[in-house]
């Protein structure tokens, strides 16, 4: 039981060691990790380590169930795919999120409280820490934060006596109307005039978010899990379920309170409004200390080098498949099938570049997640991506007024079987899901 709402009103919840959101954990590249999930749960459980490069045995498939009672050890090597050092360097993680992927009750699951962050390090980004260019996870505040803080959002429905409410028959994608932040309701942080590093993850079902400070703006260093090629400035940033935007946030001119605030409206399960409205609704209120400024990560400015990107190239495409996400009777399907744990619905050989056309429409908005490896967004539309949302993606929004994004991905190191899918988890549950199988050998050479 946790305080959610408010102080003594207390909420039953479903979390990793109890916690909610569950417990940060931290890696290091080249350090692999073995994480041992027991589920004590009555509902089966299954866990995805979303963004990660992860073997097949370890990356939570659907029906790879952990039934109740049982335990099972999931393997994350925290490496990067890639054939050469630079590719790895470009390709390795940084902000990744772990959560239930049970197959048919992930909507529930990750509801009631199963997802935590799970974050990683090489030398390049310690690199850019020792630089200045980044604030540092291993520095604190006087209040006893570190300058570099993850931020899970959601939205939830509460009963008056502060029990969470889940409707298993809304397969439209459910909202709720109180946000919730790290797990707490109208949450403020108290922070000193500095900058520091949110990962900002929407770890919500159903519901989009465009953020926006109240007072001053944004200096975007990642999108979901990796690090930009440079420091982007930003007014607002436009989150789907599953997306995280990476961000710095310099208080050192502010004063008083800053909110976090969201101005996208959204009713219902087909997605957001199209117009924005400001004021928005208060996330996170920030309350800034009035002591000295301090000018820590100095470097962390516009235009300033991050992560190098090694881009996928039109010659090394060597396919194109098509993928629809559309509505059938009610429930969801891509190239008008239901999602089937037992059918391939790809068959990519590891090696290979392909492009995807993922389309959509029909008035209904999908968060498209694909497992194992990043999204290289070539065209919304047949418009070119803006830096900040090309490159290297986990999660695209194919919104209802962006019917065709193009995307290239190349299948570089794990053969085996992987899912793709909409990550607005109603429309998961209802079978939006289709399976890759990456061809290969998986012997290495010794
Ligand atoms: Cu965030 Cu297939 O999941
Ligand atoms: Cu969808």
């Amino acid at each position: 039981m946790v305080e959610i709402v408010r102080p003594g009103l207390f909420t039953e919840i479903w979390g990793y060691n109890g916690m909610f959101p569950g417990p940060t954990i931290r890696a290091r590249k080249g350090h692999p990790a073995v994480v041992r999930f027991h589920n004590d749960l009555y509902v089966e459980t299954s866990v995805h380590n979303h963004g990660g490069h992860t073997p097949q045995e370890s990356d939570g498939f659907p029906d790879a169930f952990i039934l109740p009672g049982l335990y099972k050890d999931y393997i994350y090597p925290n490496i990067a795919p890639g054939d050469t050092l630079v590719e790895q360097e470009s390709e390795f993680a940084s902000t990744q999120w772990y959560h239930d992927h049970a197959m048919d009750i992930t909507g529930e699951n990750v509801y009631r409280g199963l997802a935590g962050f799970y974050l990683l390090t090489d030398d390049l980004e310690e690199d850019l820490i020792a630089n200045g260019k980044l604030p540092d996870y291993k520095d604190y505040d006087k209040f006893g934060q570190p300058f570099d803080i993850p931020v899970t959002v959601q939205d939830k429905l509460f009963s008056r006596r502060g029990s969470m409410i889940y409707d298993t028959f809304d397969h439209d994608g459910f909202l709720g109307d109180v946000y919730v932040i790290n797990g707490k309701a109208q949450p403020y942080l108290n922070v000193q005039r500095a900058k520091y590093r949110f990962r900002l993850l929407n770890a919500s079902n159903a519901r989009f978010y465009e953020l926006r400070l109240t007072s001053g703006s944004f200096l975007q260093v990642g999108n979901d899990s990796w690090l930009l090629g440079e420091v982007v400035h930003r007014n607002t940033v436009s989150i789907a379920p599953a997306e995280r935007a990476d961000v710095v946030i310099d208080f050192r001119s502010a004063s008083g309170v800053v909110y976090l605030e969201n101005i996208l409206e959204q009713d219902d399960g087909r997605g957001p409004d199209d117009d924005r409205r400001i004021p928005g609704t208060p996330l996170l209120k920030f309350i800034v200390n009035s002591g000295p400024a301090i000018n820590n990560a100095p470097g962390c400015v516009p235009g300033a080098a991050l992560r190098p990107h090694v881009a996928i190239r039109e010659d090394e495409i060597v396919r194109t498949r098509e993928f629809e996400f559309d509505r059938e009777h009610g429930a969801w399907v891509i190239n008008d099938r239901f999602f089937d744990p037992d059918r391939d619905d790809a068959d990519p050989q590891v090696g290979d570049a392909e492009r995807w056309i993922l389309e959509g429409g029909g008035g209904w908005a999908h968060p498209i997640h694909i497992h194992l490896e990043a999204q290289q967004v070539q065209r919304y539309d047949g418009r070119l991506p803006p830096l900040y949302d090309s490159f290297k993606k986990d999660t695209v929004q194919l919104r209802d007024d962006q019917e065709e994004i193009e995307i290239f991905i190349k299948f570089r190191t794990f053969p085996g079987r992987y899912v793709f899918h909409c990550h607005n988890l109603e429309h998961e549950d209802m079978r939006m899901m289709g399976v890759f199988h990456v061809q290969g050998d998986p012997f290495q050479c010794l």
